[in-house]
């Protein structure tokens, strides 16, 4: 048996039920606060996030936990669960569908277990290192597309209005070498399409480690690549995030740098 399966299995079944917690937040209204600059956090994050801490504390008591909407606490385990527990706060307050609640497990900061889970298309992605990365238990595979004319690329905006010239940079770039660019609003769940197939590759130049640490893991498994800038494995902490179906990424890590550093002309 896979060593990280008992893992895996409490991940899924906490992630079901925040995604409970998400939907009838969705179904029965919410209080929403701006807790920053393009930034709101909502009850409904708070609620899934202490189901989501709560059912960790019962089970593992002697791990560490890093999760969005609570100050970070002192490090005393190798084990982290690192959680956002609803990834796509500004599309949950505009009603917009899409959003999904995010857990993953490090082992010395390398995710070895994650689950992204979407409660409004009942979508759950998950994986573990070694056990390979599933959709709904289906097995995923990325992409195998080298045409760079016909890829699908994802991408998301950072609230940050030094990083957004950036961004627009970068799709320039990919405007004038790829197929289609998409934004959804979710992180974690675009970074979930690489591992499906669904996408190519997508880029963030701005992640928080919860945005993309279960990602990082399922993409992996899924036989992608997910790196920063550089091309350096991606860990939490990175910041940026360079997620693909490996065949593409050396040219996609080349395209997001010469985009970023281009002066902006009109
Ligand atoms: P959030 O919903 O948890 O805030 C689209 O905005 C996506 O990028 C969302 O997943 C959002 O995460 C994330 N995001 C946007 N700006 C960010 C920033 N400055 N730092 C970290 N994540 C960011
Ligand atoms: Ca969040």
């Amino acid at each position: 048996m896979n060593p990280y399966q008992t893992f895996l299995q409490f991940t899924i079944e906490t992630a079901r039920a925040a995604g409970q917690v998400i939907r009838q937040g969705a179904q029965n209204g919410f209080d929403a606060r701006q807790k920053g600059v393009r930034d709101f956090v909502t009850d409904v994050d708070l609620a899934a996030e202490r189901t989501i801490i709560q059912a960790i504390r019962d089970q593992f008591p002697t791990h560490d936990i890093l999760s969005e909407e609570t100050p970070p606490e002192q490090r005393n385990s190798r084990y982290q669960w690192i959680i956002d527990p609803l990834d796509g706060t500004g599309n949950f307050v505009h009603h917009f569908p899409h959003f999904a609640t995010s857990i993953a497990l490090a082992y010395d900061d390398r995710p070895i277990a994650g689950v992204v889970y979407d409660p409004i298309q009942e979508r759950l992605f998950a994986a573990a290192v070694g056990a390979g990365a599933t959709l709904n238990g289906q097995t995923l595979r990325v992409s195998s597309n080298q045409d760079w004319l016909n890829t699908q690329i994802g991408m998301d905006w950072s609230r940050d209005e030094q990083i957004r010239p950036q961004i627009v940079r970068v799709i320039g770039e990919l405007a004038v070498h790829s197929g289609s660019i998409r934004c959804s609003g979710s992180a974690a769940l675009g970074i979930c399409y690489v591992a499906a197939g669904w996408w190519d590759a997508y880029f963030h130049l701005q992640l928080s480690a919860w945005d993309a640490a279960a990602g990082a893991v399922i993409v992996r498994e899924a036989g992608g690549v997910v790196t920063d800038t550089a091309g350096q494995p991606w860990r939490p902490g990175t910041g940026a995030v360079i997620a693909s179906n490996g065949a593409l990424h050396e040219q996609f890590c080349g395209h997001v740098n010469r985009g970023r550093k281009k002066a902006f002309t009109r």
